[in-house]
């Protein structure tokens, strides 16, 4: 096994370990697909993408394991030149945000109920409001975010674990550091139902 490949399973380990922690059934089915993908093989190299500077400053200073597994992974992930979202954010919104989509229909891990992957979001941005039926929960490593779920706006940093329900408005602001998370959805997993919502604060 080359060290990619070992890099990319310990971060797969690392992201079904935190899952594990979410508990939800859902939660546990994610896990259980992340590891079965443990020893299948990794993604071949990733090409320069204009973002990674910024991806690998910004985990310079990871200390939580998830994080510290995503840096080394980096070079076969590819990071968003196939956001599943490409037709449904304007780039006026997509332009402050990457990501790898790692499972579900057609991606590395093919799975026909479930999405999982990485999120990142450049610093000092702010993704408006949004929602979508898929129940969604993402778990942050690296960076602090105020963070809108529903009615609740609260700032939150490494390991805190935040929960969508179908169709519950989010968004998401940054600051000087990037935002770097783990991400899954379940329930209806089809992105048509991707809405970006009316947002004072856009
Ligand atoms: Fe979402």
């Amino acid at each position: 096994m080359d060290a990619n490949e070992a890099a990319f399973y310990n971060m797969l380990s690392e992201m079904a370990a935190l899952f594990d922690l979410e508990g939800t059934d859902k939660a546990l089915q994610t896990s259980i697909a992340l590891r079965d993908a443990i020893g299948n093989g990794a993604p071949a190299l990733a090409t320069p993408y204009v973002l990674d500077d910024m991806i690998q400053s910004g985990l310079r200073s990871a200390v939580h394991p998830g994080a510290v597994a995503v840096r080394q992974a980096h070079p076969v992930l590819h990071w968003a030149a196939t956001s599943i979202l490409d037709d449904y954010a304007p780039s006026s919104v997509s332009r402050h945000f990457t990501a790898v989509s790692l499972m579900g229909p057609g991606q590395f891990i093919e799975h026909n109920s479930l999405r999982a992957g990485l999120y990142m979001q450049t610093p000092n941005s702010y993704y408006q409001l949004h929602n979508h039926e898929a129940a969604e929960t993402y778990i942050i490593l690296q960076g602090q975010a105020e963070w809108t779920a529903g009615d609740v706006t609260e700032t939150y940093g490494p390991g805190k674990i935040i929960h969508h329900t179908p169709y519950m408005p989010h968004a998401f602001k940054i600051f000087d550091a990037p935002l770097l998370a783990f991400w899954r959805w379940s329930g209806n997993i089809d992105v048509d139902t991707y809405r970006l919502l009316e947002d004072p604060k856009a």
